[in-house]
């Protein structure tokens, strides 16, 4: 197939993509280089694939590459992926999250293309702390500008699913880590670590818990159920097979894997980082493990295996 990744230069679309031209498929890559390009630089010379450095909200940009492309489905993992930032500014969620997802659908219903994957987010359901929630669970109503423009996207999906006979398959991710992130708690600490080894501020009462998925697993999981996807629209909870990691346990995995003892945790207080942030939420995932799909790494070792890649990374 001709797949267009919107979003490809990112964490989660870069590892997609490795894994796509993998299988064999063909990849048009579109995205404005927020996070650089160095997660693409090894894709430059292929033959089976072409990129576009394209604001993907602008709809004339988005058309051309339809134009220009015979797409057979289109990946959309296009976002704001700074939170706390789009937070402070909500145009940047409005632009980069749901205005992207509303050129790209009208792109393809322009030019007669089909099949949409999208990446949404627990962010949709808001503040549903002890609700084990189902891709059915209802009364959504997120807390961030975040959240709020997923919750529009996937709305303005299933309308274009069903005025123009498309089909989509929208996955609800965790919290997603692994190589090539660049940003998040983990890193925090390892910052805030490297400046003194003697004291963590951890924002919070440290007790927020949540779901937090190897990028390797989660690309596993959305390359198969697309490969097989049945037409319609389609949604996933797509997460780990266990409880949440705390965020006290991941300073503790931190510390430890940094060599470090006797570090005095500093909590800034209250149940949650920051305004908007959901402090813990729990996921049903019986429907994507049904289709047979099973994750191999637990919150707590997606997290470790993060932070020694982080850990190497930093010290090379
Ligand atoms: N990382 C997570 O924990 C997580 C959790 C839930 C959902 N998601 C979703 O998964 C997707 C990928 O996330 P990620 O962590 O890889 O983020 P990322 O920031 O690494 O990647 C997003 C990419 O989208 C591009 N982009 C953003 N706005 C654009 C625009 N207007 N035009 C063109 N390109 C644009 C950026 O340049 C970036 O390369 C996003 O949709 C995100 O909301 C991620």
């Amino acid at each position: 197939m001709n797949i267009l990744v919107a979003g490809g230069a990112g964490f989660i679309g870069s590892h997609l993509i490795d894994s796509l031209l993998a299988k064999g498929h063909t990849i048009v890559c579109a995205d404005k280089l927020i996070m650089g390009r160095q997660n693409i630089a090894h894709l430059t010379n292929r033959l089976d694939f072409k990129f576009y450095d394209y604001e993907l909200a602008e709809q004339n940009l988005v058309d051309k590459i339809f134009a220009e492309n015979k797409i057979d489905a289109v990946y959309h993992l296009a976002a704001n992926s700074d939170i706390q930032k789009g937070g402070k500014e909500p145009a940047i969620d409005f632009n980069d999250t749901f205005l992207t997802t509303r050129a790209l659908l009208e792109g393809m219903r322009k030019a007669n293309v089909n099949k949409l994957f999208f990446a949404s987010t627990s962010a949709v359901y808001g503040e549903m702390l002890d609700v084990e929630l189902t891709e059915t669970t209802g009364g959504l109503m997120p807390v961030s500008y975040y959240g709020g423009a997923k919750l529009a996207s996937e709305a303005l999906i299933s309308s274009y699913v069903s005025m123009c006979d498309m089909s989509a398959v929208i996955f609800r991710f965790p919290n997603v880590i692994g190589p090539r992130l660049t940003h998040g708690v983990i890193f925090d600490f390892i910052k805030k670590l490297k400046k003194n080894p003697d004291k963590l501020e951890i924002l919070g009462d440290g007790t927020q818990c949540k779901p937090y998925i190897y990028v390797h697993d989660l690309v596993e999981a959305i390359v198969q159920l697309t490969e097989n996807f049945v037409p319609g629209e389609i949604v996933y909870n797509l997460s780990v097979n266990s409880e949440g990691t705390t965020v006290t346990k991941i300073a503790e995995i931190v510390v430890e894997e940094l060599g470090l003892s006797n570090v005095y945790f500093a909590y800034t207080g209250g149940d949650r980082g920051w305004k908007g942030d959901v402090p813990r939420f729990k996921y049903d995932i019986s429907k994507v493990l049904s289709t047979g799909w099973v994750p191999k790494h637990t919150s707590d070792e997606a997290v470790r295996q993060t932070v020694r890649d982080a850990v190497a990374k930093v010290n090379n």
